[in-house]
């Protein structure tokens, strides 16, 4: 992955956004855009759309996102949907570990979630 990481600094942290249903950098410039959804019996965050503008790119902001993403999904029960190219073709191949929160049509975690659509 390139870069150093050192982007300024307060970019890197990443912030919910209730309003526009996106985790994103406190400039806002970069952020990942989700949808909450019940499949069946399951209760899933679609990630559908990442974003990160070109002054910024390579430094592994779409990977925080994603961090915070998975992290959510983790704490609240919840499946994850990767539609977004970036999580499914970049970020889930470099984090296996992130698999187990997948949602697949047969995935049995998560039946007695308390879901919310906040944090
Ligand atoms: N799909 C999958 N992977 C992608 C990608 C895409 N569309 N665009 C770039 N990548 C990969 C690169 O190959 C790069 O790999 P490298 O580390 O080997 O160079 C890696 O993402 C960089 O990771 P990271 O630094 O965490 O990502 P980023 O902060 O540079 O942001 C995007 C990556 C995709 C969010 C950014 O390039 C972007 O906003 N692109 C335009 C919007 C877009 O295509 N979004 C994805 C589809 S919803």
């Amino acid at each position: 992955m390139g870069g150093s990481g050192d982007d300024g600094g307060t970019a890197m942290k990443i912030v919910w956004n209730e309003n526009q249903q996106r985790f994103e950098t406190e400039d806002k410039k970069a952020y990942l855009e989700c949808v909450f959804k019940v499949e069946g019996t399951h209760h899933v965050i679609d990630l559908i759309h990442t974003y990160v503008p070109p002054s910024k790119r390579g430094l592994g902001l779409a990977s925080h996102l994603c961090v915070a993403a998975f992290n959510h999904a983790r704490t609240h029960s919840l499946l994850v949907s990767p539609t977004c190219s970036y999580v499914s073709e970049t970020f889930l191949p470099r984090n296996p570990s992130c698999l187990t929160f997948v949602y697949k049509e047969d995935t049995a975690l998560g039946e007695t979630a308390d879901v919310h659509s906040k944090i």
